[in-house]
C-alpha cells in the first residue's frame, strides 16, 4: 500500500517547510477537475519548470483530459492556494495496455516553485489514488527520466517502488 492511501488528503505533517516558511499551509490547499480558466496558470507553471511554452500542447491535453466525458477514467487535476493555482497533475487509467490489467499511470505532475516542499504534491496525487480505488484500480504507475532525483525522491516517498517493466526505445531511420 502507498503511503498517500493511509491519511486522508489534506492530512500533511504540519512540520512542513512551505508552512514554516508561511506559504500556504497544507490544509488551505484544495484540490479540484481542472477549468478552462486554470489553463493559463498551468501552462505558466510548466513553462517555468521546463523553460519552453507548449500553449498548443497544453490546449490539446486539456480537451482530452480536462472535459469530462461519462465513463473515461482521465483526471487533470489543479491543487489551489486560495484561488491561485500552484500544481497540476494528469493521470488516466490504461486498461491492457503494455500486456497488463487496468492500471493507473500518473503522467505529469508539477507545483509551482514557490509553493513546494508544503505537501501539495502529496495532495494532488493522494486525490488521484482516492479516484483510482473508487473505480476499483490498484495500481498506479509512472515513467520518470533516470536523472531527474527530484521526482524519484517525492514518488519514492509516495510509497512507488521500481516496477516490472523495462522502457525501451529506438532510433526511427528517416
Ligand atoms: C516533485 C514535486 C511534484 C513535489 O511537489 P511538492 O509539493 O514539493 O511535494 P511534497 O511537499 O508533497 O513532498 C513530498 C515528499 O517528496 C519528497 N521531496 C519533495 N521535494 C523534495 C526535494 N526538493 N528533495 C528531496 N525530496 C523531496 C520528500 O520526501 C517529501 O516529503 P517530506 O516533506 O516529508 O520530506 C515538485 O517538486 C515538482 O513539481 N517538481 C518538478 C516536477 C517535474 O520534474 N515534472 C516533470 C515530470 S512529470
Amino acid at each position: 500500500m502507498t503511503r498517500t492511501s493511509t491519511p486522508p488528503a489534506g492530512t500533511a505533517s504540519p512540520r512542513r517547510a512551505g508552512a514554516r516558511r508561511g506559504r500556504a499551509a497544507p490544509d488551505e490547499i484544495t484540490v479540484r477537475p481542472v477549468r478552462r480558466a486554470d489553463l493559463d496558470h498551468v501552462i505558466a507553471i510548466d513553462t517555468l519548470v521546463t523553460g519552453i511554452e507548449k500553449r498548443p500542447y497544453w490546449q490539446r491535453v486539456y480537451k482530452r483530459y480536462g472535459i469530462g466525458f461519462k465513463g473515461e477514467q482521465r483526471w487533470f487535476l489543479v491543487a489551489l492556494a486560495g484561488k491561485r493555482v500552484v500544481g497540476f497533475l494528469i493521470g488516466e487509467v490504461r486498461d491492457w495496455e503494455f500486456g497488463s490489467a487496468p492500471c493507473g499511470w500518473v503522467f505529469a505532475i508539477d507545483v509551482d516553485p514557490t509553493a513546494r516542499q508544503a505537501g501539495i504534491g502529496t495532495k494532488l496525487l493522494a486525490a488521484l489514488t482516492d479516484a483510482l480505488r473508487e473505480t476499483g484500480v490498484r495500481k498506479l504507475r509512472t515513467l520518470l527520466s533516470h536523472d531527474n532525483t527530484l521526482i524519484l525522491s517525492f514518488f519514492r516517498s509516495q510509497g512507488m517502488m521500481a516496477a516490472p517493466l523495462i522502457p525501451l526505445e529506438m532510433d526511427v531511420a528517416p
